[in-house]
Parts: structure tokens; C-alpha cells; sequence
């Protein structure tokens, strides 16, 4: 009956001349002219209509995430929502057309963050907003903002940082860019999601300071910075109370003191108190299904959710609607200009690959050379991660590829052979992957290769590239063996390579194609050269091979910290991993029990303890185990050297500007990054002994080149959140900034007094 009721609320006959037809001047008439039932249908999304497994619609979009519905009726025309953040996440093909609809795959989020470039950012976000307006899409459900707060959580690479500052920033610039083609964004997930186990149903427990300087911290710089069209809760629970049920959330902080004018959606199937989540100021529950259309018509009925509490919802709704180039008309082209958007991604992917060791000066390497090119992801990259941050890309360039096309010469007999046993794996793998597109960690090619191989390519190549690779995504976190740590197979190719080419004078590089870190201490040794390339999008090839031969200058930086050992991680008693010293393979969805939520029973799956607080990364690496860092947040080589000097410090407006003169002193051209980082003083609440305030980077500077950078730090900026008196708080005191080349650099200082 109910599916009856949807339909007729929303295919009540086309435009109606004796009603209101939307438009931006008569909101308030539309709502008055709505019915009940299409009020429910216009906060419940598509689900009732034509659905294809949570995440792929057949409306609108064939493979987008879901629509907010059309009443025709009252000229509201059918939005469509379709999945970011590394591009966009439709079908490749649809029902009868011949034509294809691929859209470029970019690099991650924490690929984009490495960079520390917000230009460019805001570039790859322009050029993925423009595949969102030519495929006929309203808002993109993107940028992921939640934090780095444990290596193993499966969705980090969709993510930025693990520093608020960096990651509100980055997602700002990407919120921008998408948005300067008249589409929508959708930030996700509001807030304090940072592990997938038991999502729908865990508990993150966290201080009222560690919230607001950490969690939702990130949020707030995007929602000043860049006001998105929209905003996405999360799955979890927050003190008890589900995100999109929290009206202090979505109220009182996101809208009363942040100033947020958008609208709010749930994530897919999020929540659980249907009135309660429209009372709270959460407008959308997507994708919705039947029983909750009939849940929240029910609660209007009964008068326990109020109309005005609808009203406000459809108003915020409709005020999205009016904005959007389905309302305005906007006939999608279907061919967006792909091969320039692929330029795109090969540049941001450029800047964002970070060089973590280069001894013996192995790289860059002469393309005259010839290349043992070794492990089976070398022929098989990885562009991004599985789950909705996926994306139906139309290629993906692999190492092998990306060498060649730079004239690169391959050891032919290690080629050979891989090329062969590849095809061989990929046979086997297909038939375990099978057709899921979603919550899986794909299978992939295992390690192996003849010894006798490795000690003859010793002999003939001039160098050997080894890349290990890891893929995970959304539903699951990773596994600490199988995920984090190299299995016996890679150690063993690693190993052997390394002897063997050592033995023969030559280096061995090792490229990390991965979504997240991996641990490094036990094999680094073996290897002369490390190059986090992460997950590089479509030209991750091309990309790679460029930074080998020198052809670019790797310039990324680590937006999170690297520790030693996985037990030495801040968080590592307080999530998941924690309960399973075996490796897991099981997903909890508590959400489909009928259980009252939260249960608060399992520790780290029903509930989760911020137990670390502020002390999230760096923050706590540097205040209390420096000696556990192995690559510090901020770090990044290059191929040549940068010296740091004049830092000046000038009062303005409302805070200071920070100058650096950067000078490049090496030999070939480059760019480096400044961090602004500020120890307070001791005051009230203890602090961490730095806080990132500022950054930028340098144009490309040529050898013996310089350049003046003013970075601005707000006194604002400065607060910490004290609990007694609810209120953000500056100390009297002096203050040191420094101007850092990473998170354990302290060479450039300069103390200033705040009163
Ligand atoms: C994910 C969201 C995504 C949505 C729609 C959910 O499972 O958590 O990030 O936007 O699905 O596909």
C-alpha cells in the first residue's frame, strides 16, 4: 500500500497550471501546496522506485548513489546523487546506447592531501565537477573529511589526514572546485567515522575537547571555507547519540554557531528514529525504503514529528533543488573532455607521490637504463579503493606501460615471465572476485617468481623496481597481517632482490601502490630507495615512471605520521584490531538486529573508546614517543635540497603573518612545502607539544632560486576548547611557531607573545 501511496505522490499527473511550479521566488508557496505524502517523498530518497543494491540507482543515472525525488506535479524535477571522491561513481555503459560512459579516476583523497597544494586541489576538483555536470549528475557525495586516526581503518584512503587543519583545507579547495561548475558536494561522514567495523552500529566515544579540536574541527574549516551545497552524517554514534539524530550537531554547532546554509542527508541507510533524524536538522534519509516512507508519514500522522519541522526540511530540500542544473535546464553533454581531465590527474598525481628514502642517489634513474621490473602490482596498479569511493575508470596505466611509454627498456625474460604468470592469476582471481562490486578486499596475484630469474636479471639490468601493492575500501577495516604487514612472499621477494642486485653494485627501489601504510622497519633496509606513489588514479603508470626518471621532482608530503610499529599507534588498544590478536574476516552490521542501539557491551565494536583524545598522530608522536616515528607527518624528500631561512613573524588583523624565504640549493629544479607549526605555552589544558597552524607551498623553484612565503596564522586558531567553561580559549603567553619542513623539524623558530 505504501509503495502505492510514493507513486501516487509522485507521478500525480505532470505540471499542474492550478499550482505552484517551483522556483527560487516561491518556496513557501510549494510547501503549501504539498501534500503530506510528498513531503515524505521528497526527505525519503529513491529506494521505493527502481533500485539496484544500496549505492546503484537506475534512476536518473544508471550506477549513480540515488536521487532526491521529482514531484512533476509542482515542477520539482528528479536530483541525482552519485559517489565521489576520487571522481565520479556511475555505470560505464547504460541500457540500450552503445556509447560509454567512463569518468576519469583521480588519486585518493590522501593522495591529493600529500601534495599540500590547494590550487591544485581545487583544479582536480573543477575537473571532476565538470564530469558530474556532463553526465547528467546534481551532487557529487563527496569529499570524504573524516580523520586518519588509525592506519588500519578501511576507508583512510578516501580520506585526507590526520591533522583537521590539512583535511579541512584540502576538502575545502576540492568543495570549491567541484562547485564552480554549478554542481552540488555532499561532505561526508559528519562525524568522528574513523573505522568501518560494526559501522551502522558503533559507538565512538570521545571528550567534548577532543570532538571539537579533532572531529569536527576538519568539518568546520570546509563549512566556513567552502559552504557546500551539502552534507552527509555518518553511520556511527557519537556519545550515545546516532550523528543524524544529534540536533546539538546539526543544529546548534553545524548550523547555529558554524553558519551552514546547505542542506544534510543521511549516509545509505543511516539512522535509525526517522522523526527524530528531520527534528534534528538531518533533511534527507537516503536512500530511504518503504517501511521508512511509512514510518515517517505515520510520526506526521500521529503529530509526534511536528509540520514544522517537515516544512523546514522540504524548504532546505527545495532550496538545494533551485540551485541544481537539472532544474535549471541543463542539458548534459555526455562527453566530457576525458583526455584533458586525464592530463589533470596525471599532474595532481605528480605532485602528491612522496619519496620517503633515496640513499646511494638510486633515483632518479637514466632512461637509458634497463629495468628488472619486479612484483606482480607493477603489472596490475592499482588507480583507487573498492566500495563507493570506487570508479568505473576507462584504463589504468601500469608501471610496465608507464616505463615504456617512457622509453624505458624492461629486462625481457623477468617481463616475459610475469606477463605470462599474470594472465595466469588474473584467470584465477576473477573467479574468487566474481562479479561484486562492492564490500570486498579484491583478490589479487601472488607473489612469486623463480630465484634463478632474479640472479639472472642481477647480471644484464642496470636497476631493480619492486611494487607492492594494497587495495581495501569501505565496510571493513584492515587486516594487521595481511593488510599492514608484507606477507612472507614479498619479504622474500624483497629480500632476494635486494641481495642479488646488491651483490652486483646495483639498487633496488620499492614503490608502494597502496591505499594506507604499510610497515616498512622490517625491509626498508633492503632497499635504496622507497616511493610512496599511493594510489595513483587512471595515470598511475605514467605518473611513477616520471618521478624515476627525474622527469618530475617528487614533491608530496606525508599527511599523516608513519610510525614504527603498528602497537606503538596512539589508538592501537581502541580499535578493532585490538580484539582480534587473529586476523578477522567478518563484518558486524548490528544495524540489521532489532537490538536497542547503542549496545555498548563488545568494546571497540559497540563502542569505541577516543581513549587518545587530542592525541591523534603527530600530536601525540611528538609529545610523547618521537622514538616510535618513522616518517614523520610532513616529511617528504626530493631530488634536491631546500634551506629555510628569514622567518619573520608581523602582527595584522586578528593574528600574525608568517614569512619564509625558501631557497632552493640543490642542483635541479623543485618545489618544497612550509609548515607553520606552534607550541603554546603551559597554560589550563595541557597541550601537544606542536599544532600545525599554517602551510604552503613553493612554485617551482629552479636551482639556486627563491622565494618569500606569507602564510597567515589566525589568533583564532590558537584556542583549544576548554570543557568547563564550553568555550574555545586562547592562553596568555609565549609562543614559539616554527617553520618546519616536517613534524620533528625544528630548526626555524621565532617566539611570539600573545596577550
Ligand atoms: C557510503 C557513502 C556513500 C553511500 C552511497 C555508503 O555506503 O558510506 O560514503 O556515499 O554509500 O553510495
Amino acid at each position: 500500500m505504501f509503495k502505492a501511496l510514493i507513486a501516487a505522490a509522485l507521478l500525480s499527473v505532470t505540471p499542474q497550471s492550478d499550482v505552484p511550479q517551483l522556483n527560487e521566488n516561491n518556496i513557501p508557496e510549494v510547501i503549501a501546496a504539498m501534500t503530506v505524502e510528498e513531503k515524505c517523498a521528497l526527505i525519503i530518497g529513491g529506494r521505493a522506485k527502481d533500485f539496484n543494491g544500496i549505492g546503484f540507482t537506475n534512476i536518473g543515472v544508471e550506477g549513480a548513489a540515488g536521487v532526491i525525488n521529482g514531484i512533476p506535479r509542482l515542477g520539482i524535477p528528479t536530483v541525482v546523487l552519485a559517489d565521489g571522491p576520487a571522481g565520479l561513481r556511475i555505470s560505464p555503459t547504460r541500457k540500450g546506447e552503445t556509447r560509454t560512459f567512463y569518468c576519469t579516476g583521480y588519486p585518493i583523497g590522501s593522495m591529493l592531501s600529500s601534495t599540500w597544494n590547494l590550487e591544485l586541489v581545487e583544479e582536480a576538483g573543477k575537473s571532476i565537477g565538470n564530469e558530474v555536470l556532463e553526465y547528467g549528475v546534481d551532487v557529487l557525495l563527496a569529499p570524504g573529511a573524516n580523520i586518519h586516526r588509525n592506519p588500519l581503518c578501511g576507508r583512510n584512503f578516501e580520506y585526507y589526514s590526520e591533522d583537521p587543519l590539512l583535511t579541512g583545507k584540502v576538502a575545502a579547495a576540492m568543495i570549491n572546485g567541484i562547485e564552480s561548475n554549478g554542481v552540488g558536494t555532499s561532505i561526508k561522514h559528519f562525524a568522528v567515522n574513523s573505522q568501518e567495523f560494526n559501522r551502522l552500529a558503533n559507538n565512538s566515544i570521545l571528550s567534548e575537547r577532543t570532538l571539537r579540536e579533532i572531529y569536527l574541527k576538519n568539518f568546520e574549516i570546509a563549512v566556513k571555507e567552502s559552504q557546500p551545497w551539502t552534507i552527509m552524517t555518518s553511520y556511527n554514534f557519537i556519545n550515545g547519540e546516532h550523528a543524524s539524530e544529534s540536533s546539538r550537531l546539526l543544529t546548534d554547532i553545524l548550523r547555529g554557531e558554524w553558519g551552514f546554509e546547505g542542506a544534510v542527508m543521511t549516509d545509505w541507510s543511516g539512522g535509525y528514529d526517522d522523526a527524530q533524524i528531520v527534528r534534528a536538522g538531518n533533511e534527507m534519509i537516503q536512500p530511504g525504503s518503504d517501511s521508512r516512507f511509512k514510518k515517517l508519514l505515520a510520526a506526521i500522522n500521529d503529530g509526534s514529528l511536528s509540520m514544522a519541522d517537515v516544512d523546514r526540511a522540504i524548504e532546505r530540500i527545495l532550496k538545494l533543488v533551485v540551485k541544481t542544473p537539472k532544474f535549471k535546464g541543463y542539458v548534459p553533454s555526455q562527453t566530457p573532455d576525458l583526455e584533458a581531465h586525464a592530463k589533470v590527474c596525471k599532474k595532481v598525481a605528480d605532485e602528491g607521490v612522496v619519496l620517503l628514502k633515496n640513499e646511494k642517489a638510486a633515483l632518479p634513474v637514466s632512461r637509458e637504463q634497463e629495468i628488472a621490473l619486479f612484483g606482480t602490482t607493477s603489472y596490475d596498479f592499482i588507480a583507487g579503493g573498492t566500495g563507493s569511493g570506487d570508479v568505473n575508470r576507462p584504463y589504468v596505466v601500469d608501471l610496465m606501460t608507464g616505463l615504456s611509454n617512457l622509453g624505458f627498456k624492461l629486462e625481457p625474460e623477468v617481463d616475459a615471465f610475469y606477463k605470462d604468470y599474470m594472465a595466469a592469476e588474473a584467470i584465477r582471481c576473477k573467479r574468487i572476485n566474481g562479479n561484486n562490486k562492492w564490500y570486498i578486499d579484491r583478490e589479487r596475484a601472488i607473489e612469486v617468481i623463480p630465484v634463478e630469474l632474479i640472479e639472472k636479471a642481477a647480471e644484464t639490468a642496470d636497476a631493480a623496481m619492486i611494487t607492492i601493492g594494497r587495495v581495501f575500501g569501505e565496510g571493513k577495516d584492515r587486516d594487521y597481517y595481511h593488510s599492514y604487514c608484507l606477507s612472507d612472499r614479498e619479504q622474500e621477494l624483497i629480500d632476494c632482490v635486494s641481495k642479488a642486485f646488491r651483490a652486483k653494485g646495483k639498487t633496488l627501489t620499492v614503490i608502494l601502490n597502496v591505499g594506507g601504510f604499510v610497515e616498512m622497519i622490517s625491509w626498508q633496509d633492503k632497499a635504496d630507495a622507497v616511493i610512496l606513489c599511493w594510489q595513483p588514479g587512471q595515470e598511475g603508470g605514467n605518473t611513477v615512471a616520471s618521478v624515476l626518471c627525474g622527469e618530475v621532482n617528487p614533491s608530496g608530503h606525508l599527511p599523516s605520521t608513519m610510525s614504527t610499529e603498528y602497537r606503538l599507534e596512539p589508538s592501537f588498544k581502541n580499535f578493532p584490531q585490538a580484539v582480534a590478536d587473529k586476523p578477522y574476516n567478518y563484518s558486524f552490521y548490528r544495524h540489521f538486529t532489532d537490538r536497542k542501539l547503542p549496545l555498548n557491551t563488545v568494546k571497540n565494536i559497540d563502542y569505541t573508546n577516543y581513549e587518545e583524545g587530542i592525541y591523534v598522530g603527530y600530536r601525540y608522536f611528538t609529545t610523547y614517543a618521537p622514538e616510535a616515528i618513522a616518517y614523520p607527518f610532513g616529511y617528504g624528500l626530493s631530488y634536491t635540497t631546500f634551506d629555510f631561512k628569514d622567518m619573520k613573524v608581523a602582527a595584522v588583523e586578528g593574528g600574525w603573518n608568517v614569512t619564509v624565504t625558501v631557497q632552493n640549493t640543490g642542483k635541479v629544479a623543485g618545489k618544497d612545502v612550509v609548515q607553520i607549526y606552534v607550541k603554546a605555552p603551559k597554560g589550563e589544558l595541557d597541550k601537544p607539544e606542536r599544532e600545525l597552524k599554517a602551510f604552503a607551498k613553493t612554485p617551482m623553484l629552479a636551482a639556486g632560486e627563491s622565494c618569500e612565503l606569507t602564510m597567515y596564522v589566525s589568533k583564532e586558531s590558537l584556542a583549544s576548547f576548554n570543557e568547563k567553561t564550553n568555550s574555545w580559549e586562547v592562553d596568555n603567553g609565549k609562543y614559539t611557531f616554527v617553520a618546519a619542513q616536517d613534524a620533528m623539524d625544528n630548526s626555524l623558530k621565532v617566539k611570539v607573545q600573545v596577550n
